[in-house]
């Protein structure tokens, strides 16, 4: 089948089915849009078990996404979508860029969480933008940036409730959404520890990418520590 897109950490390729892609997750793991580079046995795979999962509780929670199944250890099938140029943040407490942005105190609770934008270009390095920068670059109108801002409050709402039982606190998360052929947007791409930041609610112990991105642990023991977790839900 023809591989459509190859990106840093997975691969897309059509299926027989009209309409429907299998996505394959790789051991590559990069830091700093490519700056830091390493392949890790293992990593692809914790990825697919755990974006599945992930997409199975939305599901259950009636939240529907591009997720069809998992149709291996390191393989989903998924609904065909054009994806937004944009990677949507939702952050409940300070950490990462925006600790270095707007001088915060890292772990600093938010009252009401934020949703950011960010234009989805390498070249560029995904910087942040308006929501009139949304629109100046015809990447969506009013409507579809309200109904972006919406879903990605739902899901950090079903998120947070899925952490809390795991006795962990969701820091912040990116996700990304497509556009089927009806134009119909729907949450795509994954949701890991690689696109989230997941702390121990007692000992703000990481379950993220970000043991990676400082080195301060093992990424494969972090993700299998953080899958037993969610597996045992
Ligand atoms: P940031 O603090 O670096 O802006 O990241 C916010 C969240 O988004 C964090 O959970 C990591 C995730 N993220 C990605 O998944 N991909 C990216 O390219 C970036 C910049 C962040």
């Amino acid at each position: 089948m023809t591989l459509v897109y190859e990106g840093k950490a997975k691969r897309v390729f059509t299926t027989e089915e009209d309409g429907v892609y299998r996505i394959e997750y790789k051991d590559e793991v990069t830091a700093g849009n490519g700056a830091k580079k390493d392949s890790m046995a293992g990593k692809g795979r914790l990825n697919n078990l755990i974006t599945s999962k992930f997409f199975e509780k939305l599901n259950e929670e009636g939240y529907a996404s591009h997720f069809i199944s998992r149709l291996s250890e390191t393989e989903q099938l998924v609904r065909k979508v054009d994806i937004i140029p944009l990677e949507v943040v939702v952050r409940n407490k300070a950490a990462g860029s925006i600790v270095k942005r707007l001088g915060l105190t890292k772990g600093q609770a938010f009252e009401v969480p934020l949703v950011e934008f960010y234009y989805k270009n390498d070249e560029l390095n995904d910087p942040i933008i308006t929501e009139d920068h949304v629109k100046l670059l015809n990447i969506a109108d009013d409507e579809e940036i309200k109904a972006l801002k919406e879903q990605a409050l739902i899901i950090n709402r079903i998120l947070i409730r899925l952490m809390e039982q795991m006795n962990l606190s969701l820091i912040d998360f990116k996700i990304e959404f497509g556009k089927d052929k009806d134009g119909t947007i729907l949450l795509a791409d994954e949701i890991s520890p690689d696109t989230c930041r997941i702390w121990d609610k007692a000992t703000n112990e990481n379950f993220d990418k970000d043991v990676y991105r400082e080195d301060t642990g093992s990424l494969i023991d972090t993700y299998t520590a953080f899958y037993n977790k969610l597996e045992a839900l």
